[in-house]
């Protein structure tokens, strides 16, 4: 029997992603920083609950205790995320960030990564087919950023897609540190969430694919690498 935590699982696509991988048979931990919000999402799913909040050291070692006391961790999906806005809502481009924008938002994205992958690494370690899920953006992509041919290129975020192309480095650093586990990063597309105010032109059904599909992923699957629903993506 598989184990898997998602990390920000009580909404979105970490929601999405967890109903998948309970409806495929799978220990489903919800990944929730708060506790309401996670025991409503883990009860609508069947699933189990963690409370871990990816900023706080404290939080997410009293997560690694829980999932090890009932039992360990297979797969984890590091899917907590959060996007630098303006208080009107607006993306905060090169005129506006600050250093304190980009600190926030790495907090989240990048250290809650590290923060959360080192410290369930011993329970990883310890399965037969360890996998780590880090999800990415297609706007971390410095080739499509660039091509003036992509929507990629349009979008004016200093913060965000800086955050993910760092989730990316991330993963091809501890995909080589650790050959035996299966850890890559995934674009889910742009889809209607919180995240982007609904604004997303793909569902959650859609966007979770390639979360749910890498989370399967068996001990001859990629490593190291970037992909969305189609396939690679270029770095
Ligand atoms: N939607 C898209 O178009 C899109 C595209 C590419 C990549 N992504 C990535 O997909 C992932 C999921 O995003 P989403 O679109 O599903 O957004 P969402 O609906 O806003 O969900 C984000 C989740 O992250 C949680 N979270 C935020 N900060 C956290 C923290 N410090 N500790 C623990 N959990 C935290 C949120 O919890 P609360 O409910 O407590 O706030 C929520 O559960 C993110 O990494 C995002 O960057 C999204």
């Amino acid at each position: 029997m598989t184990t898997t935590l998602i990390t920000g699982a009580n909404k979105g696509l970490g929601f999405e992603t967890a109903r998948r991988l309970v409806a495929a048979g799978q220990t489903v931990y919800v990944g929730s920083r708060d506790l309401q919000r996670g025991r409503r999402a883990a009860e609508r799913l069947g699933a189990r609950m963690v409370r871990i909040d990816v900023t706080d050291d404290a939080s997410v070692a009293a997560a690694v205790k829980a999932v090890e006391a009932d039992g360990g961790l297979d797969v984890l999906v590091n899917n907590a995320g959060v996007e630098a806005r303006s208080p009107d809502g607006g993306v905060i481009g090169a005129e506006e960030v600050t250093a304190e924008a980009m600190r926030t938002v790495f907090e989240t994205n990048v250290f809650g990564v590290v923060r959360v992958t080192h410290a369930f690494l011993p329970l990883l370690q310890r399965s037969a087919n360890p996998v780590v899920v880090n999800v990415s953006s297609g706007l971390a992509s410095l080739t499509r950023v660039t091509d003036p041919d992509t929507p990629a290129h349009a979008y004016p975020g200093v913060a965000y897609p800086a955050s993910k192309a760092a989730v990316n480095m991330i993963t091809v650093q501890y995909a080589k540190a650790f050959p035996r586990m299966r850890i890559n990063a995934v674009e889910p597309g742009y889809t209607a969430t919180d995240l982007n105010r609904h604004t997303g032109t793909q569902t959650v059904e859609e966007g979770a694919e390639i979360i749910v599909r890498m989370a399967q992923t068996g001990p001859d699957g990629p490593t190291g690498g970037y992909f969305d629903v189609m396939g690679r993506l270029p770095w």
